[in-house]
């Protein structure tokens, strides 16, 4: 594959919240999975784990679970926060009505460098924004992603049913420590064509410093 191609396949990569109901093939689904687990991680922990459902009752209780945690927020909100959440609702629930969603687990870093300078009684400044085991995950989903794209399939990565029901839906899924929830990726032949959202330019992103100020 040259750039041109590899750029073209990720312009024509899209999120997809609607889905033909085509079942998605063990066959598929290992190629994607064969795909994921490529990507680099940091010390090669590879900290992801990948579960693949596709029964409707359950992925119909899922939503139900997440659905039920976000409206346990209405009755301390004011009535335009509540229209906006109901609006919002369907980003985290959509997935329901794929024919496939890939849960993705991934557990925390085992031997840290943050461990190690406590061992040692050391400090550091806490990194902003620094998780390494998620990184890799995010490498290993984006891989994932692209796997499901080449063989015609479309996808949506939601976090959102996370955040409002990481628990729940661990106890309900018997995801066990140390593994956790981090995203959904929903997976099928799209219902129609879609284009990506826009996107900055490289102009307004990169910055190439060639002097040594
Ligand atoms: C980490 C992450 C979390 C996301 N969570 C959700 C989500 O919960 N629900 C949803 O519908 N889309 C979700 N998306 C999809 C984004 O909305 C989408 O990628 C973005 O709007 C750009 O659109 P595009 O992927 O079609 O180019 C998520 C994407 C990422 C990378």
């Amino acid at each position: 594959m040259n750039i041109q191609e590899l750029t073209e396949l990720l312009k024509n990569r899209a999120s997809h919240r609607k889905y033909l109901q085509t079942p998605v093939t063990e066959e598929q689904i290992r190629a994607l999975v064969d795909c994921a687990r490529l990507a680099p991680s940091g010390h090669n922990h590879q900290p992801w784990r990948f579960l693949a459902l596709s029964n409707k009752t359950l992925l119909n209780d899922m939503a139900a679970i997440v659905v039920k945690s976000l409206k346990s927020l209405f009755p301390s909100l004011p009535e335009t926060e509540i229209q906006m959440l109901e609006k919002y609702k369907f980003f985290m629930e959509h997935f329901k009505d794929a024919p496939l969603v890939i849960v993705v687990l991934g557990k925390k870093d085992s031997y840290t460098t943050t461990e190690l300078l406590c061992k040692y009684n050391l400090t550091l400044p806490k990194p902003e924004l620094y998780d390494m085991e998620l990184l890799g995950i995010g490498a290993a989903i984006q891989n994932l992603l692209l796997a499901a794209q080449a063989q015609g399939l479309g996808t949506c990565w939601l976090s959102e049913p996370v955040v409002y029901a990481q628990k729940e839906l661990e106890v309900l899924l018997n995801v066990a420590a140390p593994y956790h929830i981090v995203s959904l990726i929903s997976v099928g032949v799209p219902a129609k064509e879609k284009k990506g959202a826009p996107r900055l330019s490289v102009d307004e992103l990169l910055e190439i410093r060639t002097t040594s100020k």
